[in-house]
């Protein structure tokens, strides 16, 4: 069976956004079950983005009952504001906006003083030249995240644009020997995994590819992790 971390290079992190809430810790452990490592978190303030998911109580709450990497994504005005809380609630990375965070530098640097990894998210209108050009930056990132879809909810298509930007953002990397992971969130499906790998991204983020229907989350996770491990 695909084992994550011991010989792929890819990441699967599923969104529990699209998990059924009321059995989140069952359907977690499922996903885990069947070989899954890492957790992706969808914070949503409501304002950042039109709606509201939730927050660090969460969180501290499945951190008992799980060893997995717990991958949080703050869609959220000004993050900062809550990276000591999602550390306590035992965040392991905190990936934060680019257009939410007023001092990126200061956020990030944060992230890091608190031990996580730090990522950055781009919104798909958002070019990379925008934040990546500054050189320098990139040595503090550990997952830049392009966003496929705008955030805000589970179950949208993958915008097809976004992965250009993939392709650009991996060739940067491979100019710069930038040690980043590149990941892809939103409309992540088994149809068209193989051309956002063929892009170059190797951390993928997908919640109702995963959850949906409850009845098949091992076999949609043992699905994804198989096809990750041939390539
Ligand atoms: C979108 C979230 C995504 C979302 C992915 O706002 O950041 O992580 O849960 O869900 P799917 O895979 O259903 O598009
Ligand atoms: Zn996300």
């Amino acid at each position: 069976m695909a084992e994550e971390g011991v010989f792929m290079k890819y990441t699967l992190a599923p969104s529990l956004l699209a998990a059924d809430f009321s059995e989140l810790g069952e359907e977690l452990s499922k996903a885990e079950r069947a070989g899954v490592r890492f957790v992706h978190f969808d914070v949503m303030d409501g304002s950042f983005v039109p709606n509201i998911s939730f927050g660090a109580p969460i969180i501290r709450s499945l951190r008992k009952r799980s060893q997995s990497f717990f991958d949080v994504h703050m869609m959220v005005e000004e993050p900062i504001r809550y990276l000591e809380d999602m550390k306590n609630a035992g965040a392991d990375r905190v990936t934060i906006h680019s257009e939410a965070a007023r001092h990126l530098d200061r956020s990030l640097n944060r992230i890091r003083e608190l031990g996580m990894q730090a990522g950055l998210a781009l919104n798909p209108a958002t070019p990379l030249s925008s934040v990546l050009l500054s050189k320098g930056l990139d040595s503090l990132l550990d997952l830049v995240l392009i966003m496929s879809v705008n955030p805000g909810f589970g179950g949208q298509k993958l915008i097809p644009y976004t992965l250009d930007k993939i392709k650009e953002l991996a060739a940067l990397r491979r100019e710069s020997g930038g040690a980043y992971q590149i990941g892809i969130d939103g409309g992540v499906t088994m149809e068209n995994l193989p051309s956002i790998l063929d892009a170059g991204a190797d951390f993928l983020v997908a919640g109702s590819s995963i959850f949906r229907p409850k009845e098949r989350i091992s076999e949609n996770t043992r699905g994804f992790l198989e096809e990750l491990s041939r390539r």
